[in-house]
C-alpha cells in the first residue's frame, strides 16, 4: 500500500525530513482543538518519549482572537491568519480541527500541495473529498490522518485500513453519532424531552456546530461513507447513504419499543450482497438484548464482520474533547513517525466499482405507529393495504383512545417486507380518510 521512495512517480522526489523538532500547525481552537492543544503543552505526555522527536505547537488559528479561552498559549502562538501556518516551511503537520468544508477543504489543500502532513477530524471533508485528498497527499510524499473523523475515541479507521486489511467485509453495523446516541439514551431511559437531550449534548460538547447534521443523520452518513470507502475500496459519496434522523420520534415510540422488547438506536449500516453495497442510516428498533442496544449515552459501537476475523466490535466513547483528543494525538504521533521514511500510509481507492443498492431494494420488518379514527372497520381497511403489498403483520397493539376526537392510536409490527412495498403502503394508507396520521414507520433490524 505505502509508495516506496523509488515509486513516487508523480510527485516530488522523497526528501525524508530527520528534524530533531517538530512544529505543529493547529487549526481550530475549539472543543476538540483545546484538548490537543492541552494534550501537547502538557507536562504529563512526552511526544519525545513515544516518537524520538520534540513536538512543539508553533502555530493556532481561530476566527476571534479576543475570545477566552480554556487552555492557554504561549505568547504569539494565536493567530487568526492562516498563512502563518499554510506558508511557514518550518511547520510539519496541520492538524485540522475546524470543521465544514470551507476554509477546510482549501487549507488542507494547500498544506499538502507544500508537502505538509495533515491530521484532521473532518468527517464532512473525507467523506466528501477523501480520494481526492489522498492522492494529493501522495503527490507530495505527505500523510493524511484522520482517525478522530470516525467515532472518536475508537480506534477503527487505522483498524480498517491496517489490521482488517486482509478481509472481505460483509457488513459493518454501527452507532457512529455521539450525540444522537445520548439523546435516545436520555429519552429512553430518564424521559427527557428531546431538546432538552440535545441542548446537553451540546453543552458536553458532543454536537456538531450545527447539531442538524447530527440529528438529521448527516454526520452518522458522513462517518458511514469513510468507513465504506475503506472497507469496499470504492469512493462512495455521502449522497448514496440513505439517510433519515432521530427528529421525528416522540416519546410514545419508546414506550412501544420497550413493550415489544425493543431498543431504539440510530444505525449506520453498510452491507455487501451479491456485488452491490446499501448504504443506510435510520432509527431502527433493535431488540434489547441484542448489543448495540446497549450501548448508551455518548459510546459508539462499530461491528465489522469480515470474510477472515468473523464479527469484530469496537466499543467506545465516540464524541467529546478527551476521546477526540486521543484519536488526534494517536494520528500526530504516526505523522511523526512516518516522516523519516516519507512513506504515505494511503493510497487513493482504486478497487471494483461496486454498485449501490438503492433502499427501496431492503428486506426489513417494520414498525408504523398511526393516529386513526376510532371506528369499526378501520384496522381492517389498513390491513388490507398490508396484505394487497404481501406484507403480513406480526403485531398490532392499540393502547391510547382520545374520546374526545373519536381517534385512537395503533402500532402495527411486520414480517420482513420490501421497502419499497412498505412506501406504497404508507403511501395508500395516508390517503385513507380514516387514518388521520402515520406518526411514524422505524425499520426493525434483527
Ligand atoms: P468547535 O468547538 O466549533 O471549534 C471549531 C474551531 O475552529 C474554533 O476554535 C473556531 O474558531 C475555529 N474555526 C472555525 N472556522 C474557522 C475559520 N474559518 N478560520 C479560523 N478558525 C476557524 O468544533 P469542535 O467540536 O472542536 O469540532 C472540530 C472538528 O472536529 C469538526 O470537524 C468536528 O466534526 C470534529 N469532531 C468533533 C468531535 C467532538 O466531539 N466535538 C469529535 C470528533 C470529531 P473560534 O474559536 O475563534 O470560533
Ligand atoms: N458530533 C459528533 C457526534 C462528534 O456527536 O458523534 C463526533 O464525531
Amino acid at each position: 500500500m505505502a509508495t516506496s521512495p523509488e515509486t513516487s512517480a508523480d510527485g516530488p522526489p522523497d526528501k525524508p525530513d530527520n528534524s530533531a523538532v517538530v512544529n505543529i500547525g493547529l487549526m481550530g481552537f475549539g472543543v476538540v482543538g483545546t484538548g490537543v492543544a492541552a494534550h501537547i503543552l502538557g507536562s504529563n505526555f512526552s511526544m519525545a518519549d513515544v516518537t524520538g522527536r520534540t513536538v512543539n505547537l508553533k502555530k493556532v488559528l481561530v476566527r476571534d482572537a479576543s475570545l477566552t479561552r480554556d487552555v492557554e498559549l504561549p505568547a504569539g502562538v494565536l493567530t487568526t491568519n492562516a498563512e502563518d501556518i499554510l506558508t511557514d516551511p518550518d511547520i510539519h503537520i496541520v492538524v485540522e480541527v475546524m470543521g465544514g468544508t470551507d476554509p477546510a477543504e482549501n487549507y488542507i489543500k494547500q498544506a499538502l500541495s507544500s508537502g505538509k502532513h495533515i491530521v484532521t477530524a473532518n468527517k464532512e471533508v473525507m467523506a466528501k473529498l477523501g480520494p481526492e485528498l489522498m492522492t494529493l497527499a501522495r503527490q507530495n510524499n505527505a500523510n493524511l490522518l484522520f482517525e478522530a473523523s470516525v467515532g472518536g475515541g475508537i480506534p477503527i479507521v487505522g483498524c480498517m485500513m491496517n489490521e482488517l486489511a486482509a478481509n472481505d467485509i460483509r457488513s459493518i453495523r454501527s452507532i457512529i453519532n455521539g450525540t444522537t446516541n445520548y439523546i435516545l439514551t436520555k429519552m429512553a431511559h430518564e424521559g427527557t424531552a428531546f431538546k432538552e437531550a440535545l441542548g446537553e449534548a451540546q453543552a458536553l460538547g458532543y454536537a456538531e456546530s450545527d447539531p442538524t447534521n447530527d440529528i438529521e443523520g448527516i454526520d452518522a452518513s458522513y462517518k458511514l461513507t469513510i468507513l465504506a470507502s475503506l472497507a469496499y475500496r470504492r469512493s462512495f459519496q455521502p449522497s448514496e447513504v440513505y439517510c433519515e434522523g432521530i427528529s421525528k420520534l416522540e416519546p410514545q415510540d419508546f414506550r412501544y419499543a420497550e413493550e415489544l422488547g425493543y431498543a431504539i438506536k440510530s444505525l449506520a449500516i453498510a452491507n455487501l450482497e451479491e456485488g452491490a453495497v446499501q448504504l443506510r442510516v435510520y432509527p431502527a428498533l433493535v431488540p434489547a438484548e441484542h448489543m448495540l442496544a446497549k450501548v448508551d449515552g455518548v459510546y459508539n459501537a462499530v461491528e465489522v464482520d469480515g470474510s477472515l476475523c468473523g464479527p469484530v466490535l469496537f466499543h467506545g466513547m465516540g464524541a467529546g474533547r478527551a476521546p477526540t483528543t486521543s484519536a488526534i494525538i494517536g494520528d500526530v504521533v504516526e505523522a511523526v513517525r512516518k516522516m523519516g521514511s516519507n512513506s504515505p500510509l494511503l493510497e487513493p481507492h482504486n478497487g471494483t466499482e461496486l454498485t449501490v443498492r438503492p433502499i427501496g431494494d431492503l428486506v426489513s420488518r417494520y414498525y408504523v405507529r398511526l393516529e386513526v379514527a376510532d371506528h369499526p372497520g378501520v384496522l381492517a381497511q389498513i390491513a388490507q393495504i398490508l396484505g394487497d403489498g404481501q406484507i403480513s403483520i406480526a403485531a398490532v397493539l392499540q393502547r391510547d383512545t382520545h374520546p374526545e376526537t373519536e381517534s385512537a392510536e395503533i402500532v402495527i409490527t411486520t414480517h420482513p417486507a420490501r421497502e419499497q412495498s412498505m412506501q406504497n403502503a404508507l403511501k395508500a394508507m395516508t390517503d385513507l380518510p380514516q387514518v388521520k396520521r402515520v406518526s411514524n414507520t422505524l425499520r426493525i433490524e434483527e
